[in-house]
């Protein structure tokens, strides 16, 4: 059995992805800050006959992360599919003129180095595997900066531009990576933003290995 890891795993777009890949017949390593919440999403997901383990670690800690990764893939079986998508903290949606140092740096460590020590973790084993994906989820700021959202609106700029590097460097290797754009809210019930949906997106770019970048909808123009 090989694993999908997914960092970020709450009950929003996190549950629906791991449901979906876990149906596919993937073990499912659920990574986010709080033991006691993967734990508890595990739990979910085993009673209804999937494989699933928790792990905490902060993407702000690369240590912490590698060390997640490490054992997830140890415990559940080699990492075949990464997603990335940590929901951003709330000091990285202050106004431009608002946000301090910290809030750029906090930002920058979540949108960047987290992915870095993550994808430098799991790509010799997606090497050795001889196959893999590894996904990145955004809200729209990724590809239209936003002064009212200034932290996220840098550091998903360098996500953007480390995510479509990663994708040039591996384009010769079986290993597939992709952008999913989310503009606006994960809204339930939607016709192309309820979190089933969008893990079925990511599925289908793991699966057909199409185009680098997906939009789940048109990029709206944000208020200023
Ligand atoms: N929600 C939306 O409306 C929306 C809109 C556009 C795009 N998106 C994108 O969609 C993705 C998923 O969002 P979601 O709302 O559906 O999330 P979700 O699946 O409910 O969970 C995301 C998880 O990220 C974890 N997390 C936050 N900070 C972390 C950190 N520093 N280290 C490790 N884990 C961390 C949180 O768990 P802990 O607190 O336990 O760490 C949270 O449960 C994200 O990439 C987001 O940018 C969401």
């Amino acid at each position: 059995m090989t694993t999908f890891a997914i960092i970020g795993a709450g009950r929003n777009l996190g549950e629906a992805l791991a449901r979906r890949f876990g149906r596919e017949g993937l073990s499912i390593a659920l990574i986010s800050r709080s033991q006691e919440r993967v734990d508890a999403l595990a739990a979910d997901l085993v009673a209804d006959g999937l494989t699933a383990r928790g792990y905490a670690a902060n993407v702000r800690d690369p240590e912490s992360l590698v060390t997640a990764l490490d054992r997830a893939s140890q415990e559940l079986g080699p990492i075949e599919v990464l997603s990335y998508n940590p929901l951003p903290q709330k000091e990285f949606l202050r106004p431009l003129l608002e946000s301090t140092v910290g809030d750029i740096r906090a930002a920058v460590e979540f949108s960047v180095y987290g992915p870095v020590a993550a994808v430098h973790q799991v790509l010799q084993g997606m090497r050795f595997l001889g196959r893999g994906s590894i996904l990145f989820v955004n809200g729209g700021s990724a590809v239209q900066p936003v002064q009212h959202f200034a932290g996220t609106s840098i550091g998903f700029a360098g996500e953007t531009a480390y995510a479509e590097m990663l994708s040039q460097a591996l384009q010769d290797e079986p290993i597939h990576v992709g952008q999913l754009i989310i503009p606006g809210a994960i809204i339930p019930g939607d016709e192309q933003k309820d979190p089933q949906v969008l893990a079925d997106t990511l599925w289908r770019m793991h699966a057909e290995r199409g185009a680098f970048r997906v939009f789940a909808t048109d990029l709206e123009v944000q208020p200023y």
